[in-house]
């Protein structure tokens, strides 16, 4: 007889409880949780607000509000790519402010939102640690360097032509993945 499988929002959910009891009783456990969370599902859903107040005997609005302090925890889920544009001095001070604007205008999204097709996610940062190479971006674990606008349309166009090859976007009749047409998303 074959198993049925939870839903996504169940299964979720099943993680979170599993988490925030991992963290039981340990002292400042609220961050290491909300990290954790963050890590495995990519987003701290709504639902795990009431489970973590409970597990940590915190109020529901304690642990929003530590959730809506910090900008690196996520309340929505991310695209499939998380792009990250450090706006950090080194960076700031290299042109990053033009890179800024130009991955904003490109993808047509601002800081925090997702491309209408799920692609990528468009994050700030504060140092990659990269200052060497500013301006520098981070694309899922990977750190780059040195980025100018044509530098991150590259970095796009690999993504979604990755994507394309995957089968998760349709190419056009020349090839090219169709959410790049005219140098920006199909939204
Ligand atoms: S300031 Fe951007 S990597 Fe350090």
């Amino acid at each position: 007889m074959t198993q049925a499988h939870p839903d996504p929002a169940t299964a979720r959910l099943a993680r979170v409880r599993s988490i925030a009891g991992a963290h039981h009783g340990m002292p400042g456990a609220l961050l290491p949780i909300l990290h954790a969370i963050q890590g495995e599902l990519g987003w701290v859903p709504a639902e795990a607000v009431p489970v973590i107040a409970e597990t940590l005997d915190l109020s529901r609005a304690e642990v929003h509000g530590v959730i809506s302090f910090y900008h690196h925890f996520r309340t929505t889920p991310p695209g499939r790519h998380v792009v990250q544009v450090c706006r950090a001095e080194s960076c700031q001070a290299m042109g990053g402010e033009a890179l800024e604007a130009h991955a904003k205008a490109s993808l047509g999204i601002d800081w925090h939102e997702t491309t209408a097709d799920g692609a990528v996610t468009l994050e700030p940062v504060y140092c990659l640690g990269n200052c060497a190479c500013s301006p520098a971006i981070r694309v899922g674990d990977e750190i780059l360097g040195r980025l100018d606008a044509a530098g991150f349309d590259e970095v796009v166009a690999a993504l979604r032509g990755e994507e394309a090859d995957a089968g998760l976007l349709p190419r056009d009749s020349a090839g090219a993945p169709s959410g790049l047409r005219d140098g920006g998303v199909s939204r």
